[in-house]
């Protein structure tokens, strides 16, 4: 079976696009399927670096095709700067990159309406979304009716939709800012300032842009659907590469503090096309702690000199909006979680070197809720909330990882926190990364205390036993 699917399984971020770009020396097509250019994946290579957001992170190698879904929401500006960017610095991608007809596009008026309603959840409280239109491209596309996908782009009947659909949204945004002067929703209370009115969105004037972006987009456009299905029946090796985290899938992770697509493994075969039978492998990436931007419950959250340590040392800082990312321990319980929702095999666990200087690690292996022990990620947002971390604490090492290549060269005390890992997601630990360059890994022999079996029976919480 030819495909392997790269998953983060904590809140983003957490060394995908590293992974990927080493993965694909052995893929044939990378395949991007779920979220948009809210992704921000980097890869190092020497004194190069690069942040991919919408193509895929295999786009660097030359022998590879490189694949955007359906399932991904598509900015048209954001792509063609990329697609620019690249081809600047002397990347090959004309012939490697296809965009699927079927991607929803994203318009001027979802990047308004994220703007104008983060921050407006009962309580006030913000998601702290990229601002780039996801969440509403994403409720147009289930919506139907206010959708425009990029194969509409070349067909007659795209300006009378467009007009359509302008004329409703402006509407809407009028409201929505009426609504705002007079207090009636809390838009953008968690952003601080609110934003001033906008100037009606012009039909002819967007019309005109994508037009323009329609005819630099034309040759990579076709049915993808139809492409993956012809490859991978034809027993090419294809690796689907995750956005964001599992904990923030739309269905499964810290909703409403999540994005808006499934990016956990549930999401790979809606996003692609391509049925789960044909995955043969699902690696789950983590960092060796805990990061999230935006808002929402992180239990092992350290805001005192770890978390600083941890931001300082692992440039915690967001590849897309610059934003600081909160930082705390690794958290068992939500990992463990979230590896066996999306069906992991083995573990990847990224920016070890970072964890490097402490004295003492922490890794959180159960939570206290309501003066309960509790072994089970919980599915409502306020008991998290409310989730006091159970620590188990592990000697430190104070050497520094970076140079290192062989798993048997990493000090004692950094095997024993990675087969602890192992030991409570029930996963071999098969990937390490010491540092953000491609050469900085370590591809490791599971040890013998990792090779146990996945647990038979999901962890139970004291109240349910
Ligand atoms: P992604 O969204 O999952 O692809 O991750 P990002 O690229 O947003 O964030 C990961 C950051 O960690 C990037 O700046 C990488 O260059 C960096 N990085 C990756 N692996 C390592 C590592 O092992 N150690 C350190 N110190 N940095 C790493
Ligand atoms: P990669 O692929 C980290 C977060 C946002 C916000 C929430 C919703 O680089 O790991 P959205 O704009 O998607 O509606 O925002 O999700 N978020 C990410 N956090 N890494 C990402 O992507 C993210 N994509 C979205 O910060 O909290
Ligand atoms: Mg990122």
């Amino acid at each position: 079976m030819p495909g392997t699917c790269v998953i983060g399984l904590q809140w983003g971020d957490e060394a995908k696009g590293k992974l990927v770009d080493i993965l694909t020396e052995d893929h044939e097509i990378v395949v991007r399927y779920q979220g948009g250019a809210n992704a921000g994946h980097t890869v190092v290579s020497g004194d190069q670096t690069w942040k991919l957001s919408l193509i895929p992170s295999g786009i660097l190698r030359d022998a590879v095709v490189c694949v955007v879904t359906g399932g991904v929401v598509l900015d048209p500006a954001s792509v063609i700067k990329e697609i620019d960017g690249l081809k600047s610095r002397g990347v090959l991608v004309g012939p490697k990159l296809k965009l699927s007809d079927r991607a929803h596009l994203v318009f001027p008026w979802h990047i308004a309406e994220d703007r104008l309603l983060d921050g407006s959840l009962s309580g006030g409280e913000a998601i702290g979304t990229t601002g780039r239109g996801i969440g509403p491209c994403y409720r147009d596309k289930v919506g139907r009716s206010l959708a425009i996908r990029l194969g509409d782009l070349y067909r007659d009947d795209f300006r009378t939709k467009l007009e359509h659909i302008v004329a409703f949204k402006n509407r809407l945004l009028n409201n929505w800012h009426e609504s705002a002067d007079a207090g009636a929703v809390g838009i953008a209370a968690g952003g601080g300032s609110q934003p001033s009115p906008q100037p009606p969105l012009d039909a002819a004037a967007i019309h005109s842009q994508y037009m323009q972006y329609a005819e630099r987009l034309r040759p990579y456009v076709s049915d993808t659907t139809a492409y993956l299905l012809d490859n991978v029946e034809a027993g090419k090796r294809l690796l689907f590469e995750g956005a964001q985290g599992a904990l923030l899938d739309i269905d499964h992770g810290t909703f409403p503090f999540v994005t808006s697509s499934n990016s956990s493994g549930v999401g790979v075969a809606s996003g692609s096309g391509v049925p789960g039978r044909w995955i043969e492998r699902v690696i789950g990436v983590v960092k060796a702690y805990s990061t999230r931007v935006g808002g929402g419950p992180l239990p092992t959250e350290q805001m005192n000199p770890i978390g600083e340590h941890l931001r300082q040392r692992g440039r915690e800082y967001g590849t897309i909006t610059m934003r600081p990312r909160r930082c705390g321990w690794f958290d068992a319980v939500a990992a463990r979680y979230t590896a066996r929702l999306s069906g992991v095999d083995q573990l990847a666990v990224m920016l070890l070197d970072v964890l490097g200087g402490l004295d003492e690690l922490k890794i959180c292996s159960a939570y206290t809720i309501d003066g309960n022990r509790v072994e089970q990620f919980p599915s409502h947002v306020d008991d998290l909330k409310k989730a006091v971390p159970i620590y188990e604490t592990l000697p430190g090492w104070q050497e520094d990882l970076s140079s290192l290549r062989s798993y048997d060269d990493l000090p004692a005390t950094a095997k024993r926190y990675l087969a602890r890992i192992g030991e409570l997601l029930g996963r071999p630990v098969a990937i390490v990364s010491v540092g953000p360059d491609r050469e900085q890994t370590i591809f490791c022999e599971p040890p013998a205390t990792q090779q146990k079996q996945w647990p038979r029976h999901p962890l139970r919480t004291s109240a349910n036993t």
